[in-house]
């Protein structure tokens, strides 16, 4: 997840204006930056690793004169660590065109291959987009031979066009031509692009935030929508060129508003972008060539998955969540795994065998338990793996395997999409692991790779209960203590229910494994008492169901987490329904209204839901 911004106009100094939209947009991603302004017939082009201050230093004090256009971008490093070379604006070979990115190209290595001749200046994906427009710019020309020298933005515009349609995954992206001055490129998929419209001037961003201080107007554009902007006019065209109508929207958000996307909080922002972030971390991952196939993007050979006797997670909070689902997921599919905290690693006297796969798993990377945990692991012999949100963070530099999730950084230190995005991620090694050791057919590999690429739109379909979700929290607003219970590969649900619960609004929440309640914490249920269940459809639901009795017994209110199946088979009080999937994937879409009963139950208490009292984001301390 990135940021970028556009402006075309005189009216305001374009530097002012795109260094202010990039400031607005660094919780989208702060590891580098980068502007480019064509002035006076060439192209001014500055990149910092860094936050945009650092840029703003750079630069201040130049003089800029007759700037016609600009691009500017905010930096989350996926392909390429953060460094100067690798942050945006990226050109082509000559330095006359300019591109910034938001997104994946997920075709990137096979396109690259395809330019022959073309001198690439760093490790992006994103270059390959600008050295593409520059091939399609010389072909249209020399098909031209020099016809249209006099009106080279039509054939800018189709040279884009053709590059668009070359590209595969998500962007959203501005581009500007020194041959071709006042004017900006811009288009969309899957990544979030808005217009502004000013009077002489137009502006572009990944949200409103960009420009909010500007205007208020706004163009949404949607997937596949291509953009002209010049200082007077805004024009919107599909991917086959032909002109689209757009409506023009005033939005009534102040700036800190705008900066999380109209959300009250960062936290539901980032429950709201789970979708997002679990596609973009199966994004190239596994794709329907023939038969499913896992990127290698690690570089852990076939022979050496083989080898593996078995995996050891390690991880704290949310993420030993997700590698405790991870735990069931390997065992189910044949490979033998265990978890541990990583907090308590240290602790033990280590039995991990040599030859186990040690997964750290870490969204920030730098979560000095993780750490410990995979240091004490790599002295005794073992290989590492590191699943992480964070480029460059410690733990990429200290493992041997490193699997990035894609949902962009996270802000609340309420953990919520890193949560599902790890588990986006875990389910790709779980099936390239388990395909390539043979426990699974192509034909069930098939089943579970098609059903994995769906789930993206569940989780859409999850977040409807939002409003529900929000009613309900206000029933319990007077409640102080919580039960969560789960069975089985949806226990971790549970404990993460309660985690969340816990941190932003400082109730009294416990997650146990169902099975447990009448080992004791069925003495703790009283007369109205809340216990959230989790009772998706799964081989074990008749248990849950007897769970539920013992509870409603004991004058608990259930309220239950179903599906369209299970909910005929239980008694709840209130019901939380998800969309139905296979068991195993349901640990997804189960958290979702349990991130969002903990967000509603914290606004009704009026905590400060993303810095809640006592925790930080990333804990770098023992
Ligand atoms: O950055 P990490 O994933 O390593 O962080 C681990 C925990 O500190 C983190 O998940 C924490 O539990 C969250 N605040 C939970 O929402």
């Amino acid at each position: 997840m990135c940021g970028i911004v556009g402006y075309v106009g005189d009216k305001h100094k374009a530097q002012d204006v795109l260094l202010k939209g990039l400031k607005m947009l660094e919780y989208r991603g702060y590891d580098s930056c980068g502007v480019a302004m064509i002035a006076d017939d060439e192209v001014f082009l500055e990149r910092v690793e860094g936050r945009v201050s650092a840029l703003e230093k750079k630069i201040s004090g130049k003089k800029f004169n007759n700037i016609l256009n600009g691009i500017a971008h905010t930096r989350w490093a996926t392909h390429g660590l953060p460094s100067e070379a690798n942050a945006h604006p990226h050109t082509d070979c000559d330095g006359d065109i300019v591109v910034v990115h938001n997104g994946i190209i997920e075709n990137y290595i096979e396109l690259k291959e395809g330019l022959k001749g073309h001198t690439f200046k760093s490790e992006t994906d994103t270059e390959v987009i600008v050295h593409l427009i520059e091939e399609n710019v010389k072909k249209l020309m020399k098909k031209d031979m020099g016809k249209r020298s006099e009106m080279l933005e039509p054939l800018f515009f189709e040279a884009f066009l053709n590059t668009l349609r070359k590209l595969k995954g998500s962007f959203a992206i501005a581009v500007i031509w020194k041959k071709a001055p006042g004017m900006i490129l811009a288009a969309r998929r899957f990544s979030p692009l808005v217009i502004g419209k000013g009077e002489g001037e137009n502006f572009l961003a990944s949200d409103v935030a960009g420009f909010i201080e500007w205007t208020k107007n706004v163009y949404f554009v949607d997937d596949n929508e291509v953009v002209f902007l010049d200082k007077n006019n805004v024009a919107f065209f599909n991917l086959d060129g032909k002109k689209i109508n757009k409506e023009l929207k005033t939005v009534n958000w102040d700036i800190k508003m705008a900066e999380k996307g109209g959300y009250k909080h960062f936290m539901l922002k980032e429950i709201f972008e789970q979708e997002m972030g679990f596609e973009n971390t199966l994004m190239g991952r596994v794709l329907p060539v023939g038969k499913y196939i896992l990127g290698n993007e690690m570089n852990l050979k076939e022979d050496d998955i083989k080898k593996f006797s078995m995996i050891n997670f390690v991880a704290c909070g949310t993420a030993y969540h997700a590698a405790y689902i991870g735990r069931y997921l390997f065992e189910r599919m044949g490979m033998r795994a265990d978890v541990d905290l990583a907090s308590e690693f240290s602790s033990r006297s280590l039995v991990v065998d040599k030859n186990s796969l040690v997964v750290a798993i870490s969204q920030s990377g730098e979560t000095a338990d993780t750490i410990d945990a995979l240091r004490i692991a790599k002295k005794n012999g073992n290989k590492i793996l590191a699943i992480t949100n964070t480029l460059g963070s410690t733990i990429t530099r200290e493992a041997d395997y490193v699997m990035y999730t894609h949902c962009g950084p996270e802000i609340a230190v309420a953990s919520t999409k890193a949560f599902t995005s790890q588990l986006a991620a875990l389910y790709v090694l779980a099936l390239s692991f388990s395909y390539i050791r043979g426990n699974l057919l192509i034909t069930k590999a098939r089943e579970f790779a098609e059903e994995l690429l769906s789930l993206a739109k569940l989780i859409k379909e999850s977040l409807e209960i939002n409003d529900y979700v929000e009613e309900l929290a206000d029933k319990f607003s007077a409640q102080d203590d919580y039960l969560f219970i789960g069975r089985g590969i949806n226990y971790p649900v549970a404990l993460e229910g309660a985690l969340k619960l816990k941190e932003i609004s400082y109730l009294h929440a416990e997650g146990y494994a169902a099975g447990e309640m009448k080992h004791g914490p069925i003495a703790i249920i009283t007369n109205g008492m809340p216990v959230i269940v989790i009772a998706t459809s799964s081989s074990d639901i008749d248990l849950v169901r007897g769970n539920i009795e013992e509870t409603r017994a004991r004058g608990g209110v259930v309220v239950a987490v179903v599906d369209k199946n299970s909910k005929q088979k239980i008694r709840a009080d209130y019901y939380l329904e998800v969309p139905y999937a296979s068991e195993c994937f349901m640990p997804v879409l189960n958290i979702i209204p349990l991130q969002l009963f903990a967000y509603w139950t914290a606004v009704r208490r009026g905590t400060d839901i993303d810095k809640p009292r006592n925790l930080a984001k990333s804990v770098t301390v023992k």
